[in-house]
């Protein structure tokens, strides 16, 4: 889908989340979404805060696990997804604290495998993932899925790819200061969600697009697995469409 704008595009995204959360109230049912972090879903929470003010929109039903956080990590540091989470949607909306699942950046080491497991284990708990959001690294990552992570691969550890911690560097004053690793959960557990939206801005997202929609599905560019996937939609703004 490649709209004018990111604005239309996130309008376009978050109304869609929107309409299964007012669908699955009416049947009393709950909504499991899969979140992203990274600059390009803000304007999409956004909408989502805007509904929750204006229109009475609820999450009271809604169970969300993020995709990713950093490796070590404390929950009240600047750069940690827990709190970009709260700032830009948890703290502005009625969803209970126990339905947010984000993986932990300050385990012990020995613990980590356990954690994703268990993480693993609560999202198949909680009826799997029904939309999952996703944006797109330059080397292709998503979440932080690196060049080399194999389709079935389901939440763990992972070291940082040299071009995403570039990537980061700026935010964290400095390459020396972005962590290395990473806990994330896998291609394999994104793959199972039974939708998702990729979303992506600008020019500079372009070539990573043409590559992830029209290229050899192979692991070096993970987010070519998504072709794989029979509900899966990019969603685009005209400049990150510009190489298709
Ligand atoms: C990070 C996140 C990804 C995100 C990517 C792109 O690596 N772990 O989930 O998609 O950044 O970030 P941005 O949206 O700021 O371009």
């Amino acid at each position: 889908h490649i709209h004018d704008n990111s604005q239309e595009a996130s309008f376009y995204v978050a109304n869609e989340i929107a309409e299964l959360i007012r669908q699955r109230q009416k049947q009393g049912k709950n909504v499991v979404l899969g979140l992203a972090t990274g600059s390009t879903p803000t304007k999409m929470y956004d909408f989502l805060v805007k509904f929750h003010k204006e229109e009475g929109l609820s999450f009271k039903n809604v169970i969300t696990f993020n995709l990713d956080e950093y490796y070590p990590m404390e929950p009240d540091s600047i750069h940690s997804y827990v709190r970009f989470m709260n700032e830009h949607l948890f703290d502005h909306i009625d969803i209970k604290k126990s339905n947010v699942h984000i993986p932990d950046g300050t385990l012990d080491k020995e613990d980590v495998r356990e954690f994703c497991e268990a993480y693993e284990k609560k999202i198949k708990e909680a009826g799997g993932i029904d939309i999952q959001v996703l944006g797109i690294g330059r080397t292709g990552h998503v979440g932080f899925n690196e060049p080399g992570s194999s389709i079935n691969s389901k939440t763990r550890m992972v070291r940082l790819d040299r071009v995403t911690r570039l990537d980061a560097a700026s935010d964290f004053f400095g390459l020396e200061n972005v962590p290395s690793k990473a806990i994330t959960m896998g291609v394999g557990t994104i793959m199972s969600a039974k939708r998702i939206v990729l979303m992506a801005w600008g020019e500079g997202k372009s070539d990573i697009i043409r590559q992830a929609v029209e290229g050899e599905i192979r692991e070096s560019v993970p987010a070519t697995f998504l072709q794989h996937h029979n509900n899966c939609d990019f969603i685009l703004d005209h400049a990150a469409a510009s190489s298709l």
